[in-house]
């Protein structure tokens, strides 16, 4: 620890502080506007300047190191004159004009800043030329004419998420931010992750949602998780009036340090299937909305006259609590042979054999992965499936650390690795791993040999084999280089319904009845032919499909950001989703459909969905 003053105040920070940290720490505000606490020091605008004894001009906070016995003042005539001086070159050198700007009225950081040093208007006139207003994006427009060149957007794209999109051209007053030396941002390299329109301090970079519709401090927060995938990383939700504005990353959860994907950021504002908001009977071959006693008593009534038994498939998006609910109303209590999720058992199945057998879990936590100094994936599209993931290995591969791709197929990852391998993964790929005296398996033997800490990312490339020999052979070798093992699984609660038994294939044998427990999940075209031989379909869901359109029965439930519920991640973290938003009228959640199913068939279902979580050993530890 060193000790320094600030303002008087005597202070004790860990060495490597900065001397804004320091001051933070104790309270003390110091302006600042590129800085942002989770990006790198960058020292661009000036404004965090501070004035320490022994030096001969001000420095700038955000970058100077605390020493001990340094005697810094942060609020002096000197320094006031001279934030009011970078504020106002600032204002003067593009478009600021703050009754056209969006975020003008307490979003933007710039007009806050201005604001705290008592200014008005800026004494300069501004002599810009108009910049470029790159609009092509389908998520959000980068406006030149607002930057500030505190290049946070830029930091965001390299050292958060490891992408390189984003960039700076031309030199001086023409210096502006582009995507890949100059494409329009919507046929760039940019994956969506918006985390550069988080970081942005003003009305440079902002989503097509929420402008001019309520500032931050006129929105409702909801501090909740992402349900997108198995990830489970937090959000916060900004509605106003009970709708949606904007989607943020948390920058307090672990899972995901703030940062978000296009799914879990933007996917949700573009929602535009039809809802269904009243319980519907087929009825004259039309489907007719009904009350929910009726829907109730109908499938009642088609339970019992079901002459081939019942078939049941639940979405890996619903609540644990729902998920528990759903197997032991078909599994336990009306016997179905056939109970399973929507993912059945593809991402899990053999990893939960696996851990059943040799009773102990064997993957490692998310935690792992953040420290890895080399990645092996195999057999799994990160890109598409659990893209934050791939963010903690993208921004270290520029200081060291080591990507290796195994895949039959064209990996979205390629591009961003040392090694790739086109290759199957079978129980002889890691024989010949650990074997090869030559070849690209040999280099990767070798990469994996020397690295202290190496993870293994597998996907369905292996869980997706009809046997589970891969995956043993792939254990083994884990154990053998002593690498963390990790399966980022499925959809949000993929391993509460591996472990709740929702994992046999879906093989229809004759029964008569499906009950499809969709929730908010858009069916895949798979999903939809498996259930073309249906004969009689039930679907509790919240949106009209392919599927909903021949059931005989329809019931309406929530959304994700309506109800409430447990999830567990893919590496066994139980996390409690909270509803952002109120639910249609008449729309029930997935949890309540089915207990009121459960009552109308004169059934009792526990709530011990927590306990149950462990009733057999599972692959992560859950906890
Ligand atoms: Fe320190 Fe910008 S905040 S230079």
């Amino acid at each position: 620890m060193i000790q320094l003053t600030i303002d008087g105040q005597i202070i004790q920070v860990e060495e490597g502080s900065t001397v804004l940290q320091a001051a933070r720490a104790a309270n003390i505000h110091i302006p600042t506007l590129c800085d942002h606490p989770e990006l790198t020091p960058y020292g661009g605008c000036r404004l965090c300047l501070v004035e320490v004894d022994g030096f001969r001009t001000p420095q700038a906070s955000c970058t100077l190191p605390a020493s001990s016995n340094m005697v810094v003042h942060t609020n002096t005539t000197k320094l006031q004159e001279a934030r009011k001086f970078i504020l106002t070159l600032i204002f003067s050198e593009r478009n600021h004009f703050c009754p056209f700007c969006q975020v003008s009225g307490g979003d933007c950081e710039l007009q806050n800043a201005a604001y705290d040093e008592g200014m008005a208007n800026w004494p300069i006139s501004p002599t810009y030329n108009p910049y470029p207003v790159d609009a092509s994006h389908p998520y959000f427009i980068l406006d030149n004419n607002r930057c500030i060149l505190c290049r946070r957007c830029v930091r965001a794209c390299s050292d958060l998420v490891g992408n390189h999109t984003l960039g700076m051209e031309e030199r001086g007053a023409r210096t502006m931010v582009i995507a890949d030396f100059g494409l329009p941002l919507g046929s760039s390299t940019c994956i969506s992750c918006g985390a550069c329109v988080q970081v942005c301090p003003t009305g440079a970079l902002i989503d097509r949602w929420s402008a001019y519709r309520g500032h931050v401090h006129e929105s409702d927060v909801t501090e909740t998780i992402c349900i997108g995938c198995s990830l489970g990383c937090g959000i916060q939700v900004r509605t106003r009036d009970n709708q949606l504005l904007r989607i943020d990353g948390n920058w307090q959860t672990e899972a995901n340090e703030g940062l978000l994907c296009e799914t879990g950021r933007f996917q949700p504002m573009v929602e535009n299937r039809q809802r269904i908001t009243s319980p519907m009977i087929r009825k004259h071959d039309q489907l007719t909305p009904v009350t929910w006693e009726e829907a109730l008593q109908e499938i009642a009534h088609l339970f019992n006259a079901a002459p081939g038994g019942i078939a049941a498939l639940a979405s890996t998006r619903l609540p644990a609590e729902a998920l528990y609910a759903f197997q032991q109303i078909f599994a336990e209590k009306l016997h179905s042979e056939l109970v399973t999720s929507t993912e059945e058992g593809k991402t899990t199945a053999h990893a939960a054999a696996l851990a059943r057998q040799i009773a102990t879990p064997f993957e490692a936590r998310l935690d792992a992965l953040k420290q890895a100094d080399c990645v092996l994936l195999i057999g799994t599209d990160l890109r598409a499936s659990h893209e934050v993931a791939s963010f903690f290995f993208k921004r270290k591969l520029l200081l060291g650390t080591r990507l290796i791709v195994i895949d039959p197929t064209p990996n979205p990852l390629n591009e961003f690795a040392h090694l790739v391998i086109k290759a199957t993964a079978n129980s002889d790929l890691f024989q010949t791993l650990q074997t090869s005296p030559t070849g690209d398996l040999a280099t990767a033997a070798q990469i994996l040999a020397q690295a202290s800490h190496p993870v293994i990312i597998y996907g369905e490339g292996i869980t997706a084999q009809p046997s589970a020999n891969a995956l043993q052979a792939l254990v083994q070798y884990a154990h053998h280089i002593k690498a963390s093992l990790m399966n980022l699984k499925g959809q949000a609660n993929s391993l509460a319904a591996s472990q709740y038994g929702l994992e046999k294939p879906f093989v229809l044998k004759g029964q008569s009845i499906t009950y499809l427990a969709l929730g908010d999940e858009q069916p895949t075209q798979h999903l939809i032919q498996q259930l073309e031989a249906a004969p009689t379909l039930i679907i509790q869901a919240s949106h009209a499909s392919a599927l909903t359109a021949r059931a005989q029965v329809v019931l309406p439930v929530t959304s994700w950001l309506e109800q409430e519920g447990a999830y567990i991640s893919f590496d066994g973290r139980v996390q409690q989703a909270k509803a952002a938003l109120p639910a249609p009228t008449n729309v029930r959640t997935n949890l309540a459909v089915l207990q009121a199913l459960a009552n109308c068939l004169n059934l009792t279902i526990e709530n011990t969905w927590k306990e149950k979580l462990n009733q057999s050993t599972p692959a992560v530890q859950i906890a």
